[in-house]
């Protein structure tokens, strides 16, 4: 069965600055064995991208390691405002962490808030970390700045609840959900300990069957929210929140399709057209994923091609493996491994 190449818009690559969790290189490995062609990456590295020397430097150092399409967000700050209108040029879109999570990067004074709305391009999306009222605050930026704001792992009922009541009054928002808030409930966290760490937390299983029920109509995509972090540091003290993602996303969305919890096509609206369309990328002609529905297999930590090394979902089993990818008409992938970038190695 042949899919279109998926794009995740909402991953961790972790480059520059934590290159021992994952590089754009081993992040788009992984990106390839799990169905995606395109990712869209996070600016929370270190240092942040929230200047237009590290947006610039970010994306050259993918241009020359991914191996498939990348495309950065640039990262709000109250300390480089100005900088917002010339990255509003390059980027993809605009990031704002407005709650606490992994790194520094934040913008917590509603002075700043606006100013970043002020300042930032209309026609890209303004993408959000924003949690509990703060789903209601981005909201509300969205209406008075008639700005698209797009909601980042979505986990609660009642935020996808007041996401639906703004979509219906013409509010450009949308919204994502990661696959760990649709298969992992806060009952999971109490076993995996320190592993199942996340912002937003995982949650209860009212919120978890809120997010199911609102899958055909509210929710606009299934992003990864790909997140690495080694185990050593996931067990340590001060356990960074986040976990990968990239290479069970597909295989847990499938299963679903086969457990009859949503239709292939919608499977392909959440993770490849809304997607494209809402960040506006471009079209990957000759590319396609191809898949055995059937095939049944068990997530574990070997074999992955994250560098982090792990998965939340070691243990579970699944239906429907990645069997192939081409893009652009080449073989990037094919029964478990990633093809030599022929084309990037020759310079
Ligand atoms: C993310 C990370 O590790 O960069 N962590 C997480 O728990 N989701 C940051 C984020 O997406 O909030
Ligand atoms: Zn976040
Ligand atoms: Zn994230
Ligand atoms: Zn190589």
């Amino acid at each position: 069965m042949k899919l279109p190449g998926l794009a995740d818009v909402h991953v961790h690559l972790r480059e520059p600055g934590d290159v021992h969790k994952e590089t754009i290189r081993s992040g788009t490995e992984a990106a390839l064995a799990g169905g995606f062609t395109t990712l869209l990456a996070m600016p929370n590295t270190h240092p942040p991208l929230v200047t237009l020397a590290e947006f610039r430097k970010a994306q050259r150092r993918a241009s020359e390691t991914a191996l498939c399409d990348v495309f950065h967000f640039a990262g709000g700050s109250a300390d480089h405002l100005a900088e917002l209108p010339a990255l509003g040029q390059e980027a993809v879109g605009l990031k704002i962490y407005m709650d606490q999570t992994y790194g520094p990067l934040r913008v917590d004074t509603l002075a700043a808030l606006m100013a970043c709305f002020k300042h930032w391009p209309p026609g890209k999306p303004i993408a959000v970390h924003a949690e509990g009222k703060n789903v209601a605050v981005a909201i509300g930026l969205a209406a008075a700045f008639n700005r698209h704001v797009h909601i980042c792992h979505v986990s609660r009922k009642d935020e996808i609840t007041l996401i639906a009541h703004a979509k219906q009054r013409g509010i450009q928002v949308t919204c994502e959900v990661t696959p760990h808030h649709l298969f992992l409930s806060e009952l999971d966290a109490r076993q995996f300990g320190p592993r199942a760490n996340v912002r937003p937390a995982l949650a209860s299983q009212t919120d978890v069957e809120a997010l199911w029920a609102h899958l055909d109509t509210v929710i606009d995509c299934i992003a990864t929210d790909h997140a690495p972090h080694t185990l050593a540091e996931k067990l340590g003290p001060d356990a960074p929140p986040g976990m990968p993602g990239l290479e069970t996303a597909l295989p847990l969305m499938l299963t679903a399709v086969s457990e009859g919890r949503l239709t292939l096509e919608r499977l392909v609206a959440l993770m490849a057209v809304n997607p494209r369309r809402i960040y506006g990328l471009p079209a990957q002609p000759d590319t396609w994923v191809e898949v055995d529905p059937d095939d049944r297999y068990t997530i574990s930590d070997e074999g992955l091609h994250t560098k982090s090394g792990w998965s939340p979902f070691s243990g579970r089993t699944v239906r429907g493996r990645v069997r192939r990818v081409v893009l652009r008409g080449r073989e990037v992938f094919a029964d478990g491994v990633v093809h030599p970038p022929y084309a990037f190695h020759s310079e």
